[in-house]
């Protein structure tokens, strides 16, 4: 039987087979091919999609919002303050109204419940544009990026560098343990991952064929790695505990040394926006092995796949 995932939200990579996932990103590879032909096949014509943002965003807002207008969708972005939404009006009541006039929800903000909470009154499908827990359309492109330039997912060895418990590790741990991945996180052991996560991303990587695991020492996790990937130190709504993160990672920067003892054939990735001299030095940012604006260009054609696959 073939895959189907009409319907179906994106509310974290969990919910999703390894199947699915490569579903997914054959079909962003084949969208990517058409756009760059000019094929524009409008496959959302007369749909409407809402896009909530709580929190700022240069990529996923305009990944949304490009995707839509490629296949003839109307976006609606709504902002904070634009809205009702958890201020003067429950989420399950906005929720059963957006879902009354929209075909998908898009939503950007803290908190996962909201996110899931939008999906089941809703009754339409919801993508998650980030929370405080996951990023699952950024795993998305990460993965389509490591695989166009590794040519493979299966067997290549990822590593995160730096907050290992924030969204994008999270997303980027579910995502490489269900396609077959060997990945590491490399961060203080303060900044582990939630164990029930861990836990749960073993076992995907049991079934995949890959691995998971979690080491303190920066330089032993990157030995032999394809891929090192990171992201900023304080997340959004972390703002509070900038001084301690930056103490705490000070040794977890991507540098020119890191990316020596990986081995010349490894490659950067960052799910940006990047704060250069603190995760990563601007020369490894800027050098040829560093992919972050294919991986920024990937998140349109991901995001286009999600959507046009669950219309
Ligand atoms: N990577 C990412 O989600 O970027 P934005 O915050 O700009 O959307
Ligand atoms: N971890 C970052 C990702 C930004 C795309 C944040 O939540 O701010």
């Amino acid at each position: 039987m073939g895959i189907n995932l009409k319907g179906r939200s994106l509310l974290t990579l969990k919910d999703y087979s390894k199947d699915e996932i490569l579903f997914l990103l054959d079909l962003a590879d084949t969208l990517k091919k058409e756009k760059l032909n000019g094929v524009y096949k409008k496959r959302m014509q007369n749909k409407n999609v809402a896009l909530i943002f709580e929190k700022p965003s240069t990529r996923t807002r305009c990944a949304f919002t490009v995707a839509c207008a490629d296949e003839g969708a109307h976006p609606e972005f709504l902002g904070v303050s634009d809205i009702q939404l958890g201020h003067k009006e429950s989420v399950a009541d906005t929720a059963r109204v957006l879902g009354r006039m929209f075909d998908i929800i898009e939503f950007r903000g803290f908190s996962q419940k909201t996110c899931e909470d939008l999906a089941k009154y809703s009754k339409v499908p919801v993508i998650n544009g980030l929370t405080d827990d996951d990023h699952p359309t950024q795993a998305l492109a990460d993965l389509m990026t490591i695989r166009e330039q590794k040519g493979a997912l299966s067997g290549i060895k990822v590593v995160f560098a730096g907050d290992g418990r924030n969204n994008v590790a999270n997303a980027l741990m579910i995502a490489c343990c269900k396609v077959g991945i060997n990945f590491v996180i490399a961060s203080p052991q303060a900044l582990f991952p939630d164990k029930t996560l861990y836990e749960l991303c073993k076992a995907y990587a049991k079934e995949s064929g890959g691995s998971v695991n979690l080491e303190s020492d920066i330089e032993k996790a990157v030995l032999g790695a394809d891929v090192i990937y990171t992201d900023v130190w304080v997340s959004m709504g972390e703002e509070a505990k900038s001084a301690e993160r930056m103490e705490m990672l000070k040794p977890y920067q991507v540098n020119e040394n890191i990316m020596s003892i990986a081995g010349e054939d490894a490659i950067f990735l960052h799910c940006l926006p990047a704060v250069k001299g603190n995760e990563v030095t601007e020369g490894v940012f800027e050098s040829s092995r560093s992919f972050v604006f294919d991986e920024a260009e990937n998140r349109m054609h991901t995001i286009k796949a999600v959507m046009v696959a669950v219309i």
